[in-house]
């Protein structure tokens, strides 16, 4: 469903993606590993639109979407959870919902009820402010508000960082039920045990090139991948 061939993406001048090479299979959850400052954000935000990349190609179902402008690719059924979460601190929750509600041209199956019989917690405290919920539920917000419409693809950026390890749990159970629903999963985590728990299969990425790939087993089985590229 997602192909990303052989990108090269810059700040500026400096040369930060050395031909990244990718793909998410329908249904499928795909993990891009690997320590802090490698480029796995910087690959996200190329396959967004948000960071075009200057050479290679990305596809989405079959169509060449590497010159579409960000918000196409959203109505496409991509959907994108930055690190930085940027919910509304001053909106309720109901309110953030309701915004981003506003912004999907078609209503989906994905609707702010739906979201809020997956993340409870959400919808017991959709009158709070989203600048007073806890990290754990600004990142299930954040992540809720990613869904509405009809969601096909969903990338996260490291959902569990900093997040305690009980709230961890729940939101890897969310995410897996995100994918039970069908919707395919591109994460990029530092966290391995998490990435292991949700995806199919991993890519681990060095000094901005894809050094490793194969399924969660192979990546359990190769101590020397994890002890070269994850391992801090
Ligand atoms: N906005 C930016 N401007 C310039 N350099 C950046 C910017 N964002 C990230 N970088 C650099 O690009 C490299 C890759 O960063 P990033 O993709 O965020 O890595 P990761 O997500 O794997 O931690 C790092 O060296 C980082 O310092
Ligand atoms: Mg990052």
């Amino acid at each position: 469903m997602l192909e990303v061939k052989d990108i090269h993406a810059y700040y500026g001048l400096s040369h930060i993606l050395f031909g990244v090479s990718l793909s998410v299979k329908q249904g499928e959850a795909v993990c891009l590993l690997g320590r802090n400052g490698v480029g796995k954000t910087t690959t996200l935000k190329s396959i967004m639109g948000l960071n075009p990349p200057k050479s290679g190609r990305v596809w989405f179902k079959g169509q060449d979407i590497t010159a579409l402008p960000t918000r196409r690719r959203v109505s496409l059924g991509i959907r994108y959870v930055p690190d930085t979460r940027r919910i509304f601190a001053d909106l309720t929750v109901r309110e953030n919902m309701e915004v981003a509600a506003s912004g999907i041209k078609q209503a989906g199956e994905w609707t702010i009820d739906k979201v809020f019989d997956l993340f409870p917690v959400l919808k017991s405290f959709s009158d709070r402010r989203g600048g007073h919920l806890s990290g754990g539920e600004q990142q299930m917000l954040a992540i809720g508000r990613a869904l509405l419409g009809t969601p096909q693809l969903l990338i996260l950026d490291e959902p569990t960082e900093g997040l305690a390890p009980l709230i961890v749990e729940e939101l890897e159970e969310q995410i897996l039920m995100l994918k039970a629903a069908g919707i395919s999963i591109l994460l990029a985590e530092q966290n391995l045990k998490s990435a292991l728990k949700i995806s199919n299969r991993c890519y681990v990425v060095e000094k901005g090139q894809v050094r490793f790939q194969g399924s969660v087993e192979e990546l359990r089985q190769n101590a020397e991948v994890r002890a070269k590229y994850l391992l801090v």
